[in-house]
């Protein structure tokens, strides 16, 4: 007696089918799981025995055998628990095995019998869905996701008896319904960005904010306390364009498997806002996890934001962490059972004091920090890290009182998106389409001698770096974007360079 089924395991956030085959033996009642080495699966063991009891089902008396394959996949959580209920089930007759073997199955089981949900239903249905299997068994709680992914079509259950009475069981009874979870929602992503329009003066940094949105360009802002770094940081993902569809996929499957999407809202269309704190663990930032690796903040940021606040404070590991993502847009968790891989695409905005105590700006303000305790809190920010960074800018304080109200976000993100059509269009034929990825080799070659000879005067005289010189080309063509004209000039390069205030020589 052979009862069959279809399951999803997780890779990232890439979904495989799996079958699941159930043999039923006359021999000593035995419950065996093959192809399952993660020890969270044979936890899925004494749930399903206990589910299927639960439910006013007897579980076979028999040697049973479920087999997960292939076996070399790794497979782990509770994602399978249904399907394997389902292909016993199907073994033992107590279903029709016709229907168990048709869909795939997707969910947790409780000891009482209820499905409960699991993460990562959206990239585990697309993975059915791309396989040919278009009919999927979830858990009631995870139905608005499911239903996201085109093609699926979707059966929802919140408790095994409910579906072994759907697959022809007529004893099948529910237990009392306890109440259903739901997965953990620890940052749920950002949908009320706040809006331009409450920063008062503040026009650089304003400016530099409209230059990072419009390149995607990387973004530091160095300030004392109060002088609204944090206010203008959060306002970035207001004036970013929607993601691109490729993008609002991967963001929304991360977040799925994060346990941070809310499906009630659709398919992750606006740019994601990650802002972990410095004292977040490592795990929680990067990704990873005692069991399963599970997506850290700078993968939920892929397609948006990430926003280190008073970044010099991140344990040096964390920082040094960020150089993988930003050069390669993705990360790669090492756990015992193998190597995970998540999106990290990010626009990344860091915001710091000038020094340990805060106050050190102008001439000194009123630091009282040592010269070499202030060399020390920015070294932490390593230049790898700061070498990426295109912009970086100094905010001071602003007296509000005098200050105008700002323009709205709206009005810069038109702005923004003009910009970005711009580059688009040029880039049409490149792998990159904003100014942020342009590798240094075509800024070189294509932007305007006339242009390009201000940056090399300035390296010329030792103000900046061969690196320092590639960046103002690469915002400079941002500018050109933002100015509505095909190549940067001279003004541009020399604007750029001013968005490096802070550059000195590098
Ligand atoms: N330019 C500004 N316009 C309006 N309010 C501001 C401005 N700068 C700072 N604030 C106010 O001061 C508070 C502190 O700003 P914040 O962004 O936290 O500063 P920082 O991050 O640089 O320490 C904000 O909550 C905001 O109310
Ligand atoms: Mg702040
Ligand atoms: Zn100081």
């Amino acid at each position: 007696m052979i009862g069959r089924t279809r399951s999803v395991v997780l890779t990232g956030v890439r979904g495989h089918l799996i079958d699941v085959e159930a043999h039923l033996a006359a021999s000593l009642p035995t419950f065996t799981l093959v192809g399952l080495p993660d020890a969270s699966l044979h936890e899925a063991r004494d749930r399903v025995r206990a589910a299927v009891a639960s439910s006013s089902l007897a579980w076979p008396q028999r040697r049973v055998t479920v087999n997960l394959s292939p076996a070399s996949l790794p497979k782990s959580g509770s994602v399978t628990d249904l399907a394997i209920a389902v292909a016993v089930m199907a073994a033992a007759g107590m279903i029709a095995p016709a229907s168990a073997a048709r869909s795939v199955h997707l969910g947790e089981l409780g000891l009482d019998g209820q499905v409960r949900p699991v993460r990562g239903i959206l990239p585990s249905v697309i993975a059915a869905v791309d396989a040919g299997c278009p009919h999927v068994v979830v858990p009631q709680a995870n139905l608005d996701e499911a239903a996201l992914v085109p093609g699926a079509e979707v059966t929802a259950v919140d408790s095994l008896a409910q579906l072994a009475a759907l697959y022809g069981n007529d004893d099948a009874r529910p237990t009392a319904r306890g109440p259903s979870a739901t997965p953990s929602t620890e940052s749920a992503p950002e949908t009320n960005v706040p809006d331009l329009a409450d920063v008062r003066g503040q026009p650089e940094a304003r400016w530099a904010l409209e230059v990072a949105a419009a390149g995607g360009h990387h973004l530091l802002m160095v300030g004392p306390p109060g002088a609204g770094k944090t206010m203008l940081a959060s306002r970035l993902p207001g004036v970013l364009p929607d993601m691109a569809p490729g993008d609002a996929l991967a963001a929304t499957s991360i977040h799925s498997v994060a346990g941070t999407l809310d499906a009630s809202m659709g398919l992750l269309t606006r740019p994601p806002f990650e802002a972990p704190h410095h004292s977040a663990s490592a795990a929680a930032i990067v990704g990873g996890g005692a069991r399963l690796a599970r997506p850290g903040a700078i993968s939920r940021a892929h397609g948006g934001v990430l926003f280190l606040d008073e970044a010099p404070e991140f344990p040096t590991g964390v920082l040094q962490t960020l150089r993988q993502p930003l050069e390669s847009g993705e990360i790669v968790l090492h756990r015992a059972y193998g190597a995970t891989r998540y999106p990290a695409r990010f626009q990344l905005v860091l915001a710091a004091n000038p020094c340990p105590c805060g106050h050190y700006f102008g001439r000194g303000g009123d630091c009282s920090c040592t010269p070499m305790a202030r060399r020390r809190y920015f070294a932490r920010l390593s230049g790898p890290l700061l070498d990426r960074i295109d912009l970086q800018v100094d905010v001071l304080p602003v007296r509000r009182a005098q200050a105008a109200p700002g323009e709205s976000s709206a009005s810069v993100a038109e702005r923004v998106r003009e910009a970005r059509d711009r580059a688009r269009s040029r880039w049409a034929d490149f792998p990159w389409t904003a100014s942020a990825q342009v590798p240094s080799r075509w800024l070189r070659e294509h932007t305007p001698r006339s242009a390009a000879s201000v940056a090399h005067a300035a390296m010329e005289r030792g103000r900046l770096s061969a690196r320092g010189a590639d960046r103002a080309l690469r915002v400079a063509w941002t500018l050109a974007d933002l100015d509505a004209v095909a190549v940067p000039a001279s003004d541009h390069v020399a604007r750029a360079m001013m968005l490096r205030s802070r550059d000195g020589v590098q």
